[in-house]
Parts: C-alpha cells; structure tokens; sequence
C-alpha cells in the first residue's frame, strides 16, 4: 500500500498537477510543494503555470482565488474551504466604492490579502513586498489603501504620498500579537540578533525591529546577512522555511504562538484527498474575475 506521501507524488504524474504553497504551511506540506514562496513570489507563480492541468494551492482562498482568475483554463484546487483569510473579509466590494466616493481623485490600492469582489473594485493590486513600489508607480498622490492598516502605516512611512486607510482598522490578528515587551526581553537575550518583522504588526513593533519585509524578503534577506542569529516576528512556520534553506544559521520566533490557524487546515491527508477527488475548486464569476485580473496584471507588471 502507498504511504500518503507516496500517492502525492504519483496522483502529481498521474493528473499533471503541481502544487503551491505559502511559506506560512507546516514543513510537511512545504516538502510535498513544488514551489513554496510569498504572497508575490506565488502571484507570479500562478501567472506563469503552463504545462500543468491541476495546481493545488496551499494558501488561504485569496491566493487560491488570484490562482484561479489568473487561470481560467485550469483546476485551481484547495484542500479545504474554510481556509479563509480574516483580514481579507473585513473589506468588502461595497466599502470600496462607498471609500471612492468619499475621496474622489484617489487610486484604491488593495493589498492581495482581499476578496476578489474588492479586488475588482482596485486600480491596481500589491503585496506587502512591493506595496511601496506600486504606490510609487501610479501618478495619484492620494491613495486609499486597504485593507491592513499596519501595512498602510509601513507604507506612508517610505512614500511622499497621503495614504488613507481603508478601512480604518483592518488587521491581521496573527501579526497583532507581538508585544514589544517581548521583543525587549528577546534583545536582551540574543545581543548579536538581528530582528525581522512583517509589515502587518504593529508600528511600535515595527520601529523597534533591525528590518521590515515580507516573508519572501526574510529569505532574500537573510540568505545575504553576515549574521548568524535572528529574531523573526511573522508567523511561526516562516522559521520552519528558513532553517530548512539556511541549516547553518539560528532563527528565533518572537512569538511561537503566532499561528495562522487559516493556514493550517491543511495537511498531507487533505492534500492527497484533494489531488484524488479533485476537490475543493476555486472558481470566481467571470465579471469578477475579468476586472479583478486587470489590478492583477498592474501589479505583476510593476513588479518585474
Ligand atoms: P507575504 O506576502 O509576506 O507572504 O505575506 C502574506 C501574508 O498573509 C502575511 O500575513
Ligand atoms: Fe491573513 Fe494574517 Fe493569516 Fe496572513 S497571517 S493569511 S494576513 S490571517
């Protein structure tokens, strides 16, 4: 009999399927990935799928949504539906245009993490590792930008534009866990350490970090660090994906209790049950998708 892992692998030949995940999934389901990266790094990803009929995302539904509008002749796949991001759902497409119509002149810039349906409503998309980039590439001088807050705050801070917030307090509740009081005893601590937060915790913890990047920046970053220590405030399963490409160097969680419980309804089993029932499928209405897939593209197209 075949193990789940050794059925992964054959269902993958067998229905010409790949699988990606975010760097937030548990080592077991980074190993079974074909390509494991962040939020950009998988957006790109999926814009460039070809040869593949199945991609079984292991994300929350917002990247398997971006997967899907981005694919509309492939089976995007997740193994389970309720793997949803909060943050995502506390902007809807109503809000978006009800923010318009309060602020005319202004460009909606929406981060990945939303409902395809407010996706739709955007000008252009970003992510949290080219957020400063895009706002930067579009003429209008005031943003409306949602829906992370902190992500908001990060990006005022490095641009010469006025940057609303919309809505005015959209979270993550994953990254609002960090206290600085931890991270003064984890200074104290780890004198040599260099400390890395994402750009969704909040501002005190943001200032008090050595450095703020998205997942896919850690790596980059630390791959070329000549330290050997770090402290990292996302997510507890980023660590998970840094010892595994960088076995010499040391990696602290500042938290380990900041779990993405969204990201972890997945497992080998549900994946393997996914790849063999071809359930759960992504789909987004054609309308939605069509418009949303035009602020997809924007932001693919700056991040080159
Ligand atoms: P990254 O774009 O840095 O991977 O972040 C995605 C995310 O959901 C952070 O909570
Ligand atoms: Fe959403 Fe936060 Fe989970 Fe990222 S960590 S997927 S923002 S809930």
């Amino acid at each position: 009999m075949l193990s789940d892992l050794q059925e992964i692998e054959w269902l993958k030949k067998e229905k010409n399927a790949i699988i990606l995940a975010h760097n937030y999934q548990t080592g077991d389901i980074q190993e079974i990935a074909d390509f494991v990266g962040d939020s950009l790094e998988l957006c790109i990803k999926a814009s460039e799928i070809d040869g593949s009929d199945i991609v079984v995302f292991c994300g929350v539904d917002f990247m398997a949504e971006t997967a899907a509008i981005l694919n509309p002749d492939k089976k995007i796949l997740i193994p389970d539906t309720q793997a949803k991001c909060p943050m995502a759902c506390m902007l809807n497409a109503k809000d978006v245009k009800k923010f318009k119509k309060m602020y005319p002149d202004t460009a909606a810039v929406l981060y990945v993490n939303t409902l395809a349906e407010a996706k739709a409503e955007a000008e252009i998309l970003c992510t949290s590792s080219n957020a400063v980039k895009v706002v930067e590439s579009i003429p209008q001088e005031k943003i409306l930008f949602g829906p992370d807050r902190n992500l908001a705050w990060y990006v005022s801070k490095k641009v010469n534009k006025e940057i609303i917030p919309m809505p005015a307090q959209g979270y993550c509740y994953v990254h609002k866990l960090f206290d600085l009081g931890d991270l003064h005893f984890l200074r104290s601590k780890y004198h040599d350490a260099e400390i890395l937060v994402h750009p969704e915790c909040d501002p005190e913890v943001q200032n008090f970090a050595d450095n703020v990047l998205s997942t896919g920046g850690m790596m980059r970053h630390v791959a070329r660090s000549p330290k050997e220590t770090f402290i990292i405030g996302t997510e507890v399963d980023m660590v998970t994906r840094l010892k595994r490409e960088n076995p010499d160097k040391t990696f602290i969680p500042a938290l380990s209790g900041a779990i993405c419980e969204n990201m972890k309804l997945y497992t080998v089993k549900n994946v393997r049950n996914c790849l063999l029932n071809e359930k759960f499928e992504v789909k987004v209405d054609d309308n939605t998708a069509e418009k949303a897939k035009v602020a997809i593209k924007r932001m693919i197209e700056v991040s080159k």
